[in-house]
Order: C-alpha cells, then sequence, then structure tokens
C-alpha cells in the first residue's frame, strides 16, 4: 500500500510555491518597515505553556493540541506563548524596551480539516511586546492591512474591546446570569460555556445561540473608563491612518490572554466567514508567565488562507520559475565542455539547466520549454568542433552563432552578456 500524508497535513507543491514565496516575502518586507526583527523558536514546548496563556477552557488547549502525554510537551498551536516565552527567558526587554517581533512557521492543532482549516497550518505572526498606547494598537492593525493590500486582497476589519481585569470579571457575571435564563435556547456546547467560558456563547454560530447574543449585555457599553479611553483612541488614530473598520461587539476570539482591543480581517470567499488574520491586545500575559509586568499586542495570518485568497480574488497565475539558458549538448565530445560551461555559468549567477542524457535535439528543446527556458545554447559534436555554439531564443525561435572560445569562464562571461543584451 502506498503511503500517504496524514489527513490535514498537506504537501506544497513547486505549482503553488511562487505564491507562498511572494506573500512571505511581501511580510518580511513589510514588517521590517515597521522596525520589527524575526525570532524563531522550537516547534515543541512544555503543555504547561500553552495551558497557562491560552487558557485551559478554550477549544485549544480542551481539544486540539498535539501533545506528548508521557513527555509534558506539545507542538505549538500557535506562536504568540513561544514569543513570549523566548522574551521572558532571554531578557530580552532589558536590551530594547519596546520589542518588535515576528515570526513566520507552522502551527498544529487537531481540528477538522476542510477548505482553508488545516492540521498542521501556517502562521505570519507579528507582535509588539512593551508599549500599551493605542496609537500602537492601530500601527500594528495598519502594518496588517498594508500587508493584505499590497497583496492585492480585500477583505473587512472588524474591532472590539475585551476589557480588562477591572470591567470584565462585573460584565462576565452579567452575562451569566442573563445566560443562564436563556439555558434552553442554547446549545449543548454553549450550556457548558455559559459556566466554563460564558464569553464564547457571544461568537457561537448556530442561529439559535446567535439570537440569545443579540440580547445579551455589551461589554462595551459597561467598559471601565480607562478602556473606553484606550477604545476609542484606537478608534481615531485608525481613521487618522485612514483603515476602515467596523465595531463587532460579538467578537471574542478563542484564545483566553486577550484584553481590551482585538480584531480580525474577514473574508467571505473562502465559504462560510473565515478570519485570514485575527489578534489583539494581551496586557497581563507576561506577567502571568513569571515576566516584567509589560503590555504586548499582535496578530497571527494563516498562510493558507492567504494563498487560497490570492487565488481566489486575484485569479493571475504566477510566472512559473523560469531558467535563463539551457544547455543541449549533442554527441559525447561536447558534454563536457558544456558541463563545464554549466558550471561556470551558474558560478557567475545564471539559472542554467543542461541535460546529461545525450538525447535528441528535438527532445532537449521539448524539455528546455517544459522547464520554461528562456535560451538553449545547442552544441553539437560539429558545432563543437569548429569552436561555436547555436543560440536559440526559445521564444522567436531566432538562432545566432555563439564562439566557444578562449576559458571557460570567459564562455560563461560572454554568454550572460549577450542573454542581457537580447533582453534588453
Ligand atoms: P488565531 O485566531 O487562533 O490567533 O489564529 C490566527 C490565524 O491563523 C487565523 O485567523 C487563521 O488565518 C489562521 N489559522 C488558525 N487556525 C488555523 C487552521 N487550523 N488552519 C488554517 N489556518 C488557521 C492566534 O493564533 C493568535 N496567536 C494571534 C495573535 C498573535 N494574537 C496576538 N498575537
Amino acid at each position: 500500500m502506498k503511503i500517504q500524508a496524514i489527513n490535514g497535513f498537506k504537501d506544497i507543491l513547486p505549482d503553488s510555491i511562487g505564491r507562498w514565496q511572494l506573500i512571505e516575502q511581501r511580510a518580511r518586507d513589510i514588517f521590517e518597515r515597521f522596525g520589527m526583527q524575526e525570532i524563531r523558536m522550537p516547534i515543541l514546548e512544555k503543555t504547561e505553556l500553552f495551558v497557562r496563556s491560552i487558557g485551559s477552557a478554550t477549544d485549544v488547549v480542551e481539544k486540539e493540541m498535539y501533545t506528548f502525554a508521557d513527555k509534558g510537551i506539545t507542538m505549538r498551536p500557535e506562536a504568540t506563548a513561544s514569543i513570549m516565552r523566548a522574551f521572558i527567558e532571554h531578557g530580552l526587554h532589558v536590551q530594547q524596551p519596546v520589542q518588535r517581533l515576528y515570526t513566520i512557521g507552522p502551527m498544529f492543532r487537531h481540528e477538522r480539516p476542510q477548505k482553508g482549516r488545516l492540521r498542521q497550518f501556517h502562521q505570519l505572526d507579528a507582535e509588539i511586546i512593551g508599549a500599551a498606547e493605542p496609537r500602537i494598537d492601530a500601527e500594528l492593525i495598519a502594518m496588517g492591512q498594508m500587508l493584505l493590500d499590497e497583496l492585492g486582497l480585500t477583505v473587512s476589519l472588524e474591532l472590539n474591546s475585551l476589557g480588562c481585569p477591572v470591567c470584565r470579571p462585573p460584565f462576565k457575571e452579567r452575562l451569566v446570569a442573563f445566560l443562564e435564563q436563556q439555558t434552553d435556547s442554547l446549545c449543548d456546547d454553549c450550556k457548558r460555556r455559559t459556566h466554563t467560558n460564558p464569553l464564547r456563547v457571544l461568537d457561537c454560530k448556530k442561529p439559535a445561540c446567535r439570537a440569545v447574543a443579540q440580547e445579551a449585555p455589551s461589554l462595551l457599553d459597561v467598559l471601565c473608563p480607562d478602556c473606553d479611553r484606550h477604545f476609542q483612541e484606537v478608534r481615531q488614530a485608525l481613521t487618522e491612518l485612514g483603515i476602515p473598520f467596523r465595531i463587532n461587539r460579538f467578537m471574542v476570539r478563542g484564545l483566553d490572554y486577550y484584553t481590551r482591543t482585538t480584531f480580525e480581517f474577514l473574508t467571505t470567499d473562502l465559504g462560510a466567514q473565515a478570519a485570514v488574520g485575527a489578534g489583539g491586545r494581551y496586557d497581563g500575559l507576561i506577567e502571568q508567565l513569571g515576566g516584567p509586568a509589560l503590555s504586548g499586542i499582535g496578530f497571527a495570518m494563516g498562510l493558507e488562507r492567504l494563498a487560497l485568497l490570492m487565488e481566489q480574488q486575484d485569479g493571475r497565475t504566477l510566472p512559473a520559475s523560469a531558467m535563463d539558458i539551457f544547455l543541449a549538448a549533442l554527441g559525447g565530445t561536447a558534454l563536457a565542455p558544456c558541463s563545464q560551461l554549466a558550471h561556470s555559468l551558474r558560478q557567475q549567477g545564471a539559472k542554467t539547466a543542461i541535460d546529461y542524457s545525450g538525447r535528441s535535439l528535438k527532445a532537449q528543446l521539448k524539455q528546455a520549454g517544459r522547464m520554461n527556458a528562456r535560451y538553449t545554447l545547442i552544441v553539437g559534436e560539429d558545432e563543437w568542433m569548429r569552436g561555436e555554439g547555436i543560440l536559440r531564443n526559445m521564444r522567436t525561435q531566432e538562432q545566432h552563432s555563439f564562439a566557444l572560445t578562449g576559458s571557460v569562464t570567459e564562455q560563461a562571461r560572454r554568454l550572460i552578456d549577450v542573454l542581457r543584451t537580447m533582453a534588453a
């Protein structure tokens, strides 16, 4: 029997890698414009890190983590907790009070696989640690929006505030009291959540629970003065930067560490409404993990979802990677000098392909076409004896002779010059 990849784990094949590379390059470029530095963390962490940061009553921790129970370790389901662990462990704030960090890599959640939802997926994650000003929230959100804009994607931005340890607990009590009166209308999950994680009831997708949520009290009405002012200033700063958004008082996010500003970049183009990216503030998290009392805010975007959305909204096929030149050596004596020439062309930066099989010219030209070679240098026994090759423009099919004289390095240099002048 053939061995296949595990359900929810996917290969990213060469014909779609162009989109991934483009997204990653654009993200690095934009993140660095905002002064962000890359950090890479291990994929495995102590399970306790995720339980303490994401929260024991969340779906991620309750049922989605890939955990090696006997070893007490888990494959990271997200990046924020690991970045905070690294930040605290290496005392990064001592060198630089405000840290701007980003990472790109695989995450693991045992969810039901479907379009844009995998068990191994990839995130672009950006965090600003050590700054609490509302303009920081706006700047970070604007950075995410800039990436989406530069990728040519249209998504909508939704915003909410989840308050802080001053205003959220009394709100939760009010919410629980309200939900207890509506128990009969709630789905089984929400009946349980009423006592384990009542805020989650507000973003349940089931119609009956949604109807209850519509009538539920809103945290935005009871934010404490500090949170209320912070949220107002975030909205003001976003407006100043020309970033459109919509307030969604039902957005609660699936991870427990959030405080104050939360946001999601949403699309309906991937089936049901899906978040291509999401994030928020987590002002108590670092202290809760044993670090200094510093605030933080960040977001993560799903690379699979960005790539799918690009395919959907843009439709353009990315140009397949092209070779500068293909060397078609015909006959035994031409093979050794051609392979030396190929090596020298590569040393001097040209994307070069060569066929060692000694196949017919027709077969080799076909191969050059498949590899998207712009030119083919044909070197047969006779040409080699005369010290020349035939340079063929693969698009126009025009052919010129090319002198194979001087050292291999000189030949390669001249050939690259000729390709450049022909392309110009
Ligand atoms: P999250 O909302 O759990 O937040 O995930 C962020 C993004 O990752 C989602 O919007 C989605 O695009 C992508 N994503 C999540 N799960 C999957 C999956 N199973 N398959 C494909 N894509 C997925 C976080 O992870 C937070 N750490 C974000 C954050 C950073 N908050 C503050 N800083």
